[in-house]
């Protein structure tokens, strides 16, 4: 496909409808698995902006970080810590509104305000996040965790 995005305005959901052909276009026929992270985590930021977008993958017992769109990050999180390590242990997507009242929220970034984390899993195991973060309070819904779900089930491990 062509390398250059379609971007769009509208509501969110018409975003979404617009990016995901074009991600799952992205990742048809490339098995590289940083590379299809790498591409996930650059449509998603060039259309919605946000501060900071991108991966943790599961090794040794610890998210390490992986390809991701925005400001440095924290390398390594624990099972259980933070949003991100919460979402692995409970194999759950977590939206946190508003990170300051989510405790043992690890903050990479001073400017993050609202949160939302997506667990890839395979076999019945957690083997990634999907981490996005916001300026604004109240960024993430049903609607991102709906279409951000689809887009995980694309990546081949
Ligand atoms: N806030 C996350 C840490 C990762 S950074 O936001 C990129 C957490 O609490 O797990």
């Amino acid at each position: 496909m062509a390398e250059d995005l379609q971007i769009i305005e509208g509501s969110k959901a018409e975003q979404y409808q617009t990016l995901l052909p074009q991600i799952k276009a992205l990742l048809e026929g490339e098995p590289d698995l940083i590379a299809n992270l790498a591409n996930i985590s650059a449509a998603l930021k060039e259309q919605f902006g946000w501060l900071w977008i991108g991966f943790y993958l599961v090794k040794n017992n610890e998210l390490v970080l992986g390809p991701f769109q925005g400001p440095v990050a924290c390398t390594r999180i624990k099972k259980g810590r933070g949003v991100c390590g919460t979402s692995w242990a409970e194999a759950k997507t977590m939206i946190v509104p508003d990170v300051e009242k989510f405790p043992g929220h690890i903050a990479c970034s001073s400017l993050s305000r609202s949160e939302i984390v997506v667990p890839i899993i395979l076999n019945d195991e957690v083997v990634a996040v999907l981490d996005a973060d916001s300026e604004a309070l109240d960024t993430y819904d049903e609607t991102d965790q709906q279409y951000l779900e689809e887009i995980l089930g694309w990546v081949e491990f």
